[in-house]
């Protein structure tokens, strides 16, 4: 891993996006319908016929929903929507209605919104394509690897392989590529969100806020993670 590390260290995106496809079939892009679409653009271009996958926690935007419908229009691809267990999702609505987050911490309903749906879609792939940049989080992204042995959602028998070709980019530079390229962006962007997630647990940030301020905004945990990336939280 650390020499397949050193190896694209100087390499952009594509060439990392190259070595993915090069290597691995049985893999495939975990798309958020935020900033990430990039990943898509620059797959497609490689792999017509890469495999997207997409959490859909009923909780995203309404601008995300139209979002993810475009980009499968635009690229003719194929995005698969994961969703949560209804009776896992009956039991925490029935038991604490739709807004415990923000009494008891985002890490329950994450964990049956997105983590469970993810585990479980990972069991059934060799590899995984993720938009984590170094720069999104200076407390828990600052050492994302552009290859990574997933730790958190192998399995005895499967050695999942984690890859994030973005790492390296800055925001300003994954914003150059999606502006020069006329990469379709979700409009949110425009209104001052940046990290995107769910509906209410995102805001938009102000002038020199950093992007995961918008984030779990009402959670003082200076490391937040919502379980997706958890290698990304050293302690
Ligand atoms: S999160 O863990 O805090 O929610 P973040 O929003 O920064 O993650 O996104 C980082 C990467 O995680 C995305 O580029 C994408 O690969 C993956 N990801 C996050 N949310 C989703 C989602 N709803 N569906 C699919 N992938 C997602
Ligand atoms: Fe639930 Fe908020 Fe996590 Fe979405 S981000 S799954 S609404 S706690």
């Amino acid at each position: 891993m650390l020499d397949v590390n050193k190896k694209l260290e100087n390499k952009n995106p594509q060439d990392v996006l190259n070595y993915a496809f090069e290597n691995f079939s049985n893999i495939a892009i975990s798309f958020s319908g935020a900033e990430d679409v990039a990943l898509v653009d620059m797959s497609v271009r490689i792999n017509p016929n890469v495999s997207i996958f997409t959490l859909d926690t009923g909780r995203l935007h309404a601008e995300t929903y139209r979002f993810i419908e475009l980009v499968r229009n635009h690229y003719g691809v194929n995005i698969d929507v994961l969703f949560p267990d209804a009776i896992q999702l009956k039991k925490l609505v029935s038991e604490k209605g739709f807004f415990s987050f923000y009494e008891d911490g985002h890490k329950e309903c994450c964990s049956i919104r997105k983590v469970e749906p993810l585990k479980k879609k990972l069991s059934t792939l060799d590899a995984w394509i993720t938009g984590q940049r170094r720069d999104q989080s200076p407390n828990t992204r600052m050492h994302v690897p552009l290859l990574q042995k997933d730790h958190q959602f192998s399995s005895e028998g499967n050695d999942l392989l984690k890859f994030n070709p973005l790492a390296a980019w800055s925001s300003g530079e994954l914003w150059e590529y999606i502006r020069s390229e006329n990469v379709p962006y979700n409009p949110l962007h425009d209104r001052g969100f940046i990290s995107l997630g769910c509906e209410p647990c995102t805001k938009a940030v102000g002038p020199n806020q950093h992007e995961r301020e918008g984030r779990w905004w009402w959670e003082k945990a200076e490391k937040k993670e919502c379980g997706l990336h958890i290698e990304s939280v050293d302690s």
